[in-house]
């Protein structure tokens, strides 16, 4: 072997005990100061348990703060304590239309021979299985639903269910069409971000899963904490921690020192623009104008851009609005239904002020 990869190899200690567990996705044995929130998810769907129809939830709040983790954990605990509640979580932003949710469905509980059938004939067969026992919708993201359909169809034919809906969109709930609306009537259950103390505990339990003991130092665990704090966003924290240990792994180094840290700081510049001035001029005026006409359609958005003499193409000014939204500059609604059929809304980011970028 050349001296080359002698050097480079030689570098390749692992600094970790578990990497997957910074993974957004991990699954953590405990989701600590959420407790009254899951309570209250679990007060929804207590009446399963009895063989009644459950309440249904809404749940929001800004990114990186728990839902759907929260949610997750328990959907664990009642696939541990029963067979009777059928636990179905579904990701919109992936299902985000009526068929594509059912195949989704038929998938987790194993249909088979489902190619060539039509969306009724598997609603049916869903609906048969599902009403012989109890089941809890968890529909994560919910604002990237398409279209309603599949909502009205539980909320009519399902007997005994939990819908639990979860976005970050508070308002999304005020656009639901009337008929699902009034069928819904959900507990309103607010993800608050996390304090200080509490960004900071939730990360070094993390830590705890994924490195030996001492290998994060207290510093960098410290400004690690702050800046996910400050961003409000727990996963902020998790990308931090592991850039820290791959300089650290890179340098050969036994420890997660800040230096580290402070190195791993620069990547997040990469997918965060930090604030207004580093938008392009075109990004600087589109984002003007949403703030000026915030709520307004995307396409009526758009007519006042190429009123302002803007001269993207419709696809283009599209793919600003995506990277406006993005970097948290502001916020895409899609609402499903209605007179028009669907409709993208864009709106100036309220939750969040620029300063904190
Ligand atoms: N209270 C908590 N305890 C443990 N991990 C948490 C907690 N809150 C958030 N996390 C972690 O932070 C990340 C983001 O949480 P997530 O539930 O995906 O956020 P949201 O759904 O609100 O955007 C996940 O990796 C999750 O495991
Ligand atoms: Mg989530």
């Amino acid at each position: 072997m050349g001296e080359l990869f002698k050097d480079i190899l030689k570098s390749d200690e692992s600094l970790f005990k578990n990497d997957v567990a910074l993974d957004f996705d991990y699954q953590p044995k405990l989701v600590p100061y959420r407790e009254a929130q899951q309570r209250a998810i679990a007060g929804c769907i207590k009446p399963l348990f009895q063989e009644k129809n459950g309440k249904n939830a809404f749940i929001y709040g800004q990114p990186g703060v728990g839902k759907t983790v929260a949610c997750r954990h328990i959907l664990t605990e009642i696939e541990d304590e029963t067979d009777e509640i059928i636990p179905l979580e579904i990701n919109c932003w992936k299902h985000n239309t009526t068929f594509k949710i059912i195949l989704e469905i038929c998938d987790k509980m194993g249909f088979k021979f489902i190619e060539n059938k039509k969306t009724e004939e598997l609603f049916r067969l869903i609906k048969q299985a599902l009403n012989k026992k109890s089941v809890v919708f968890v529909f994560d993201e919910v604002d990237k639903l398409e279209e309603m359909n599949f909502l009205y169809m539980i909320l009519e034919d399902i007997y005994r269910k939990t819908v639990i809906m979860i976005t970050n969109y508070r308002e999304w709930l005020a656009n639901v069409e009337e008929r699902v609306k009034s069928r819904l009537l959900p507990e309103m259950i607010d993800f608050r971000p996390y304090t200080f103390e509490e960004t900071k505990s939730i990360l070094k339990l993390r830590s705890e899963y994924a490195f030996p003991p001492n290998v994060l130092s207290d510093e960098s665990l410290e400004i690690i904490a702050k800046k996910a704090y400050e961003m409000q966003d727990i996963r902020m924290g998790l990308y931090l921690m592991k850039e820290s240990a791959h300089i650290a792994e890179d340098k050969s180094s036994r420890k997660i020192l800040e230096a580290h840290t402070l190195q791993a700081f620069e990547k997040i510049k990469d997918f965060t623009v930090k604030n207004i001035g580093e938008l392009a001029s075109d990004e600087q005026m589109i984002l003007e104008l949403t703030r000026a006409n915030s709520g307004k359609k995307i396409g009526d958005l758009f007519k006042c851009y190429q009123e302002k003499g803007g001269k993207l193409v419709y696809k283009s000014f599209q793919r600003k609005i995506d990277k406006l939204e993005k970097n948290k500059f502001i916020m895409v609604e899609k609402t499903a239904g209605g007179d028009e059929g669907n409709t993208t809304i864009v709106k100036v980011n309220g939750e969040r002020k620029l300063t904190e970028f």
